[in-house]
């Protein structure tokens, strides 16, 4: 049963790990999401020989791969990645994450993200997390602002994508962040 993979359920959404099975979905949906990604990030490679690599990468104790999906049906609505996670007196990492265009605008990523925030900081040990975000992303930025990161500070020429090194906002959230959010529930 898809159900039992589930790492953790909201009311709509579940989250699991991503694993080799899903590259025809993401396939696909990757391929009708291209405007919603350009010019955010980088162009996404889903051959089969890029994807193997692609998930091999979360078998690295630095990396973690979800996906965020519908409770009812378990299909795919989005990604997000815990990326360069450093362990020992930092315990942080850097999201990813990806909306896909037919189930973008809907909330499913707040829930999904937010899922991943907690687990991520329950689960896994991690007391702070990261989003770089280019200045102009709107949908975004309004994404960690509903979930309580604050901006931290500005990062000219941080990350290349479509053809350049583009500026980021870095924005982030830490544990006690979320727990005060939640008062006197961190659950
Ligand atoms: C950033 C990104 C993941 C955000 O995805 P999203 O679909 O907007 O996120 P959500 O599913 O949480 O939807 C939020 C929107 O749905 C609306 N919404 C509609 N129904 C809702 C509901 N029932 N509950 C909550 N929100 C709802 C919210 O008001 C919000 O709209 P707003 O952004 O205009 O304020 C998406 O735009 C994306 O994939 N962008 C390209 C890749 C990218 O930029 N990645 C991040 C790089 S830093």
């Amino acid at each position: 049963m898809l159900d039992q993979s589930f790492l953790v359920r909201g009311p709509r959404v579940a989250v699991r790990r991503i694993s080799f099975q899903d590259r025809e979905e993401i396939a696909a949906l990757t391929r009708e999401s291209a405007a919603l990604h350009h010019p955010w990030i980088p162009a996404r490679d889903t051959t089969e020989e890029a994807f193997r690599a692609y998930v091999a990468k979360f078998d690295q104790p630095t990396h973690e791969g979800f996906v965020v999906c519908l409770r009812e049906s378990g299909a795919i609505v989005g990604g997000v990645n815990i990326n360069n996670i450093v362990r020992g007196g930092i315990q942080s990492g850097a999201l990813g994450y990806v909306a896909y265009a037919t189930t973008t605008g809907h909330g499913y990523m707040t829930e999904g993200l937010r899922l991943v925030v907690r687990y991520a900081f329950t689960e896994l040990g991690l007391h702070r997390l990261e989003a770089n975000i280019q200045p102009g992303n709107v949908s975004s930025v309004r994404l960690v602002e509903r979930l309580g990161f604050r901006l931290e500070g500005y990062s000219p020429r941080f990350q290349y994508v479509d053809g350049a090194w583009r500026d980021h906002e870095r924005w982030a959230v830490t544990a006690e962040m979320t727990e005060q959010a939640a008062g006197s529930d961190p659950r």
